[in-house]
């Protein structure tokens, strides 16, 4: 890819948006106001914006190696915090997908540095489901059950926080797990039930959420 060309790119672009409405950038310059929070994987081929078909100003993305929540990661933290409390985001969505080379590394013992902490993320996922996954005989279905597995847990990771917690009750804000497949560009909708996973682990998550001092009278 050439730098060139993408500067290049970008011309292009700006005179067919301005070309089919004129006020386009300066529409958009306005503000945002996106229903969906994506949090997706790096990886170039899942291009989020394209396999949804949303045009800019329509989500909110963050995107990392093996689209990973970590309760501790401060720039995971500090997205969902603004899309919730301020965008006030409708959606949050967690989307992985198959084939993730995160993954994929996350299930061999291979001494990566720097990405040794953040793929233990990922092998906790394995040691929390480790008796269905050591089920699965055939190791490509064992990978692609991780990935879903992982998307799984990081939808209650996102749970997990108060922000989450307080606009799921306030204003019905949903939670969505997505796969999407590399092989055939699919998106698929993991239809996890959150209410049963809530309630499973809700029990040991759910954070008071009144005020400082009501909680200090407790
Ligand atoms: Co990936």
């Amino acid at each position: 890819m050439d730098i060139a060309k993408i500067f290049q790119n970008n011309q292009d672009w700006v005179h067919r948006k301005l070309d089919l409405e004129p006020e386009y950038f300066s529409n958009l310059a306005k503000g945002q106001t996106p229903d969906i929070l994506y949090i997706g994987c790096s990886d170039s081929r899942v291009s989020a914006e394209e396999l949804m078909g949303v045009a800019p100003g329509e989500a909110f993305i963050l995107r990392n190696i093996a689209n990973m929540v970590p309760n501790t990661d401060l720039s995971v933290m500090s997205v969902i915090n603004y899309a919730v409390v301020h965008l006030k985001v409708k959606h949050i969505v967690v989307c992985g997908h198959y084939y993730c080379g995160g993954v994929q590394a996350a299930m061999k013992s291979g001494d990566l540095g720097i990405l040794n902490p953040w793929l233990r993320n990922i092998r906790d996922v394995y040691r929390t489901h480790k008796e269905e996954l050591s089920a699965i005989e055939n190791e490509e279905a064992r990978y692609k059950r991780l990935v879903e597995l992982n998307v799984e847990e990081q939808c209650i990771n996102v749970i997990k926080t108060a922000e989450v917690q307080k606009a799921q009750r306030d204003r019905g804000l949903t939670v969505h797990g997505w796969v999407f497949d590399v092989h055939s560009g699919q998106l698929i909708d993991l239809k996890i039930d959150f209410k049963k996973l809530l309630e499973n682990i809700m029990e040991i998550y759910r954070l008071d959420l009144s005020e400082p001092e009501k909680q200090a009278a407790k």
